[in-house]
């Protein structure tokens, strides 16, 4: 890893809540456990920039804006350049389309804002590439590569990916460029319904050589989310390289 964090830095707390209440209740709670928040559709659709705010108010964790930008280039640009004053640490891109999208992420380089590219959700599974017209030997983790390397190229800080194209990733495009990773299941985690496929747990991910992970569900509803958060940033520790 290039950059040298903090265990409770590479812990980024996926903020997944329906109000401001529900949100303000867990940033108070894990204000100081986490390095970052994350702020996703469901609440920034909700509350809008406001939120950024009130996570500040209460935190001094980095936030992740994660909207998963997906538009024509003219749009994306339009949309980081708005984001950059919102104070987030890091947004998202969608990198389905290609170069000229991931190079959006020129717009905003003066800033403190760093652009991350999606690849392929962790929800989807290698079984279901065929139905979304790959061929049938198609890799997922080389569909993943080659995103990375095109974000990589095109001036994205890193990628988001699952745990099984870490290492893939890591070892062509160098310990510069982040690699942060949801999908994340501690062995001790329950999920009821889980709509997460690439998963692995926070020991592998760190050992494989993600900057970051993202946790939601297994920290939001565990019986007591504080507990849960600092077990993973100490099964982090224990696992850094
Ligand atoms: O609850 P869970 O730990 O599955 O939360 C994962 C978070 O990471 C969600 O907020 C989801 O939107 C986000 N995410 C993801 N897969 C990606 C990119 C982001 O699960 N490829």
């Amino acid at each position: 890893m290039a950059i040298s964090l903090d265990s409770k830095d590479r812990l980024i707390f996926a903020l997944d809540v329906q109000d401001k209440n529900e949100a303000q209740r867990l940033v108070k709670l894990l204000q100081n456990r986490v390095g970052c928040f994350k702020v996703g559709l469901e609440l920034f659709v909700k509350e809008g920039p406001e939120i950024l705010k009130l996570i500040k108010d209460y935190s001094p964790a980095d936030i992740f804006l994660d909207l998963k930008l997906h538009d024509i280039p003219a749009t994306v640009r339009g949309a980081l350049k708005s984001a950059e004053k919102l104070g987030a640490k890091y947004i998202t891109i969608h990198s389905t389309e290609g170069e000229a999208i991931l190079e959006t992420s020129k717009e905003v380089k003066d800033s403190s804002l760093e652009v991350l590219a999606v690849t392929f959700l962790t929800s989807l599974h290698q079984s279901q590439l065929c139905k979304l017209g790959f061929e049938q030997t198609t890799k997922l983790s080389d569909l993943v590569l080659d995103r990375a390397l095109k974000a990589q190229q095109s001036g994205c800080a890193g990628i988001i990916c699952s745990g099984e194209e870490i290492a893939k990733v890591k070892q062509k495009c160098g310990d510069d460029f982040k690699v942060i990773v949801p999908g994340i299941r501690p062995e001790w985690s329950k999920i009821s319904a889980d709509d997460q496929s690439r998963i692995t747990t926070p020991r592998k991910a760190i050992q494989a050589g993600a900057d970051l992970i993202v946790v939601g569900r297994p920290i939001r509803d565990a019986n007591n989310p504080d507990e849960a958060a600092q077990k993973i940033v100490s099964e982090i520790s224990n696992s850094a390289r």
